[in-house]
């Protein structure tokens, strides 16, 4: 089958360290302080990284190109709701949504989580409700994420993590949006 270079190797390294990072971070944050804050960081990292690729990386990791307005949003969900929904090479655009709402929970998730390294928030009662909020909510917008993910596999039958481990997808058809 022939297939297209869609995802470049930075936006999948990011990727999969997020992935590595979040799981850390989320099995560490009760009970291995050490390790939780250095997962943290490098979500934190990474996540920095990404604004800055999403402003200049290679087209199908800029958020111009997959950020739409809501009236696109909208207009696309309707469309999956009745099962005709075109098939995007990038992002679709609630896949567009949620990235936009992975990435801006998660950076507050980490700034709250270092706000409560310092002196001023150090034992905030309500710092600590926050950030484990923020982490609560980060993991239902993963588990809607990796929902997203299957079922636009399934609609479009392709193999969409495999396509963020590879880079490539299959070649866009007449209909799909490239
Ligand atoms: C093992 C579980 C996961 C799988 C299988 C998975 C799979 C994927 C796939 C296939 C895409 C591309 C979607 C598309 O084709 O449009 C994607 C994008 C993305 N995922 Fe995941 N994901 C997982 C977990 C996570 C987690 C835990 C996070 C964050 C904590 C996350 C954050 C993101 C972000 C930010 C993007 C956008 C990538 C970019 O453009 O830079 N994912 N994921
Ligand atoms: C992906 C990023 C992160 C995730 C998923 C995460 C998740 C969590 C979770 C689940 C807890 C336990 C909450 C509780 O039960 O009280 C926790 C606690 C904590 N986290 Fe994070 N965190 C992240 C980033 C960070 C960062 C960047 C820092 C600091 C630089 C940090 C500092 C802390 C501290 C100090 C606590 C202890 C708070 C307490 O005693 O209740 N976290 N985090």
């Amino acid at each position: 089958m022939a297939t297209t270079r869609v995802w470049d190797a930075f936006v999948r390294i990011f990727h999969w360290g997020l992935v590595t990072s979040f799981a850390v971070a989320w099995l560490s944050g009760d009970d291995w302080k050490s390790l939780h804050i250095w997962a943290g960081y490098a979500a934190a990292g990474l996540i920095g990284l990404r604004l800055v690729w999403g402003l200049i990386g290679t087209r199908y990791a800029r958020f111009s190109q997959f950020v739409r307005s809501p009236l696109v949003v909208a207009s696309y969900l309707r469309d999956v709701a009745t099962g005709r929904e075109a098939r995007y090479l990038g992002h679709n655009p609630a896949g567009g949504v949620m990235i936009v709402a992975l990435l801006a929970t998660l950076s507050g998730l980490c700034l709250s989580g270092w706000l409560l390294t310092t002196d001023t928030f150090w034992g905030s009662e309500l710092m600590e409700g926050t950030h484990e909020a923020l982490a609560n909510l980060a993991l239902v917008l993963v588990a809607l994420h990796i929902a997203g993910v299957v079922l636009a596999s399934l609609r479009h039958h392709e193999n969409l993590i495999r396509s963020m481990v590879t880079g490539r997808k299959p070649a866009p058809e007449p209909g799909d949006v490239a």
